[in-house]
């Protein structure tokens, strides 16, 4: 089985001390680093904007992973790539025209990912799944870190697995954001996860490297 990428949230760490924060990501086994940028009309919480990414693109060379929880994401695509963002991913549910919004991820030089909340059927999928780079399913609903983790995302992680084989996207990375922790990672992996999220399990454990290792030792 491929190893797995762990992509610790910042949404969890403690922000008077951010710079200390991304210097132990760096220290740790983490490839990516997931951005949660959230706006309070997508979803009923604000989060952080371009000066936080960029401050956090200078000290680090590790993937910036930024997942968009805003209306009109097709308006701040351009200015998140040149904050430092490496992938950029919109949800499917802020996007009418999710084909032209993945292209112009693309244009702007980043990978492109789409994000389907848990009420949102894998299904919808169906004619982007081809042309994306990576499909994030939440595990819980977007918002806020430390929520329970709902069982259904390892079903829709199958479904996206399939999904991806079908239309030959081989290198497709199948994201899982909410809740992840060592008691769930195995299965996520099993179903065909690639990249795990983990926010609060990382930051608010005593020794965040080694949870971060321990994620990685978990689904191996
Ligand atoms: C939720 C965010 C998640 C969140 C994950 O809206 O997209 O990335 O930070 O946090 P945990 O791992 O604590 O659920
Ligand atoms: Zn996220």
């Amino acid at each position: 089985m491929e190893k797995v990428i762990i992509a610790p949230s910042v949404l969890a760490c403690d922000f008077s001390k951010i710079g200390q924060e991304i210097d132990m990501l760096n220290q740790s086994a983490a490839e990516w680093i997931h951005i949660d940028v959230m706006d309070g009309v997508f979803v009923p919480n604000i989060s952080f904007g371009f000066p936080v990414l960029e401050a956090i693109k200078k000290k680090t060379n590790k993937v910036l992973d930024v997942h968009l929880m805003i209306v009109n994401p097709e308006k701040y695509i351009e200015t998140f790539a040149k904050a430092g963002a490496n992938i950029i991913s919109v949800h499917f549910e802020t996007c009418p025209h999710i084909h032209r919004t993945i292209q112009q991820i693309k244009d702007a030089g980043c990978k492109a990912g789409v994000v389907i909340n848990p009420g949102t059927p894998t299904s919808v999928l169906k004619d982007i799944v081809f042309d994306v780079d990576l499909v994030l399913i939440m595990s819980v609903n977007p918002g806020f870190g430390g929520q329970k983790f709902i069982p259904n995302a390892i079903q829709k992680t199958k479904e996206i697995a399939d999904m991806a084989k079908f239309v030959q996207n081989k290198g497709l990375k199948i994201q899982i954001d909410g809740g992840v922790t060592n008691a769930n990672a195995k299965a996520l992996v099993e179903a065909g996860a690639n990249v795990l999220v983990a926010g609060s399990f990382v930051f608010n454990s005593e020794n965040p490297i080694q949870t971060i290792q321990n994620l990685i030792d978990t689904t191996a």
